[in-house]
C-alpha cells in the first residue's frame, strides 16, 4: 500500500514552483518568557536554552522562505553579549540574508526585556545556515531572494562572503 504523506513541508517542490521572496516576507519574531527551569541557580539563563530559541526562529524563516522542510547545517558567530535572567522576556528577530543553491543564511538577534523596568538589552547574535530538503531528505533548490533595498543588497553581499568562509572551513575540517 502506498503511504500518503500529509505533511505539506515534506510534500513540496514536485508539484509547484516556489516564487522568489524578499527577506521581509519570511522574517520572524518570537517572544518567550524565561523561567527558573531555563537557568542556573544564580538565575542566568543557559546559553543552550537561548540557542534552542535561535534555532527555532531561524527555522521559521527558512521554512517560510523555502515553503519546504529545511534543516540546520551550521551555527556560527554565536555571541552571548549580555546575560539573560529568569523573568526576562526574550525577543528573537530573524531574517534571511543570503541564498545559494540549497543553502541559506539566517541572521538572528536576541533582545532581553526586564518587564519591571522596561529596559531592553541586545543579548545575543548568531548566523544559522539551513538547507532546503526535498521529500526524500535530499538537498533541493532554495528559492531566490528578491533584494528590495540597499540593506538587503548589503546583507546579501556580506552573507555571501561569510558563506564562502564557512565552506572553506568545512573543507578544512573534513580533510
Ligand atoms: C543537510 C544535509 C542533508 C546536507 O547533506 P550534504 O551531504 O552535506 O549535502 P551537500 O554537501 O550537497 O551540501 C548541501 C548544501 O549545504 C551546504 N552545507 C553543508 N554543510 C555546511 C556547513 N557546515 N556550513 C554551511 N553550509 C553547509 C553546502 O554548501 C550545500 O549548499 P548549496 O547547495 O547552497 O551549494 C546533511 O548535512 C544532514 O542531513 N545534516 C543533518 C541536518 C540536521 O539534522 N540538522 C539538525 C541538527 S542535528
Amino acid at each position: 500500500m502506498n503511504e500518503i504523506n500529509n505533511n505539506p513541508l515534506q510534500n513540496n517542490s514536485e508539484n509547484f514552483t516556489i516564487k522568489a521572496k524578499s527577506p521581509e516576507e519570511s522574517s520572524a519574531e518570537v517572544i518567550v518568557r524565561m523561567f527558573p527551569s531555563d537557568a542556573n541557580p544564580a538565575g542566568n539563563v543557559f546559553g543552550g536554552e537561548i540557542l534552542k530559541h535561535i534555532d527555532m526562529v531561524a527555522g521559521i524563516v527558512a521554512q517560510r522562505h523555502s515553503q519546504s522542510n529545511a534543516v540546520t547545517v551550521s551555527m556560527d558567530s554565536v555571541n552571548f553579549i549580555k546575560p539573560v535572567f529568569v523573568g526576562n522576556v526574550l525577543k528573537l528577530n530573524a531574517r534571511i540574508n543570503y541564498v545559494h543553491n540549497s543553502s541559506m543564511e539566517i541572521e538572528v538577534r536576541a533582545e532581553a526585556e526586564d518587564i519591571v523596568t522596561g529596559i531592553k538589552t541586545v543579548t545575543g547574535t548568531a548566523f544559522v545556515t539551513f538547507v532546503t530538503l526535498d521529500k526524500n531528505g535530499k538537498p533541493s533548490h532554495t528559492p531566490k531572494l528578491l533584494l528590495k533595498n540597499d540593506e538587503d543588497r548589503k546583507k546579501f553581499e556580506e552573507g555571501k562572503i561569510r558563506m564562502e568562509g564557512r565552506l572553506k572551513h568545512r573543507k578544512k575540517s573534513n580533510t
